[in-house]
């Protein structure tokens, strides 16, 4: 479903991601873990062609996603910012709307939807009609998953999504969408450096340090096979880094 080839890209003298190769299967949920800095959001990015790699080669479904229109793209493939990324004159349900009237849902349709997902992320309905200036961080974050999977996307490319989300809320939202039918039959691309959310919820992980993986492999392989030491004692850091 998502094939990364050889992809590098530098910004001015600064190589971000080197060489990465890396093949995400119709239905997986990969994870990218990896230190701050280390290219996970860069990597991200040049899926959906937010940012255009310096060398190497993204196909999805098969086709080089330099080969097709960037709104294209973007409209196919749900993306979840690290920070939100709201448009801050949107409401939260003209958020949501978005790509469904794009895909010309009708208002009832986009009704239904944006309420199976406000609930599902525990959001109270009061939010529909606010700003995202009028909503806390995990509010905003929330929102921005919701407008993400409005139209049940095939992929979801995920930036952090819950990282200003307290662990209740969390575990819950976590649930409801990783537990539940909501993203079964879903390709996800999914950023964090918190090592227990990771193992929790990938079918394989993909360890980065310095633009490159270290190692891809399932969790229990992971942990029980580490590749490195610099593997080892990212896993084993766990109890210090779930308080980042
Ligand atoms: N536009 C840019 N120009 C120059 N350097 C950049 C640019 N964007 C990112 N970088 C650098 O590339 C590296 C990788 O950045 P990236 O955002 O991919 O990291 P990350 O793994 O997502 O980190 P975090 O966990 O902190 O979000 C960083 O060292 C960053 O400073
Ligand atoms: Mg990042």
């Amino acid at each position: 479903m998502i094939e990364i080839r050889n992809l590098t890209k530098r910004f001015a003298s600064y190589t971000a991601v080197f060489d990465l190769s890396l093949t995400i299967a119709q239905g997986e949920t990969l994870v990218l873990l990896g230190t701050s800095g280390c290219g996970k959001t860069t990597t991200l990015k040049m899926v959906n062609r937010l940012i255009e790699p310096t060398s190497g080669s993204i196909r999805v479904d098969g086709v080089d996603v330099m080969k097709q229109a960037a709104f294209e793209l973007r409209r196919r493939i749900g993306y979840v910012i690290q920070d939100g990324g709201l448009f801050p004159h949107y409401t939260v349900a003209e958020a949501i709307a978005t790509v469904p009237k794009l895909l010309d849902w009708g208002p009832e349709m986009i009704r239904e939807r944006t309420n199976e997902l406000i609930n599902k992320l525990r959001l109270p309905q009061t939010l529909l009609a606010r700003y995202p200036a009028e909503l806390s961080g995990g509010q905003r974050q929330r929102v921005g998953l919701a407008r993400a999977l409005a139209v049940r996307p095939s992929i979801v490319l995920m930036d952090e999504p819950f990282g200003a989300l307290d662990p209740f809320t969390r575990r819950q939202v976590r649930r409801e969408l990783f537990g539940l039918n909501e993203l079964r039959e879903t390709t996800v691309v999914l950023v964090t450096h918190d090592v227990s959310e990771a193992l929790e919820l990938a079918d394989r992980i993909a360890l980065m340090d310095a633009g490159r993986i270290v190692q891809v492999a399932t969790p229990d392989a992971l942990l029980t096979s580490p590749a490195s030491d610099f593997v080892r004692d990212f896993l084993d850091d766990k109890p210090h880094r779930l308080h980042d």
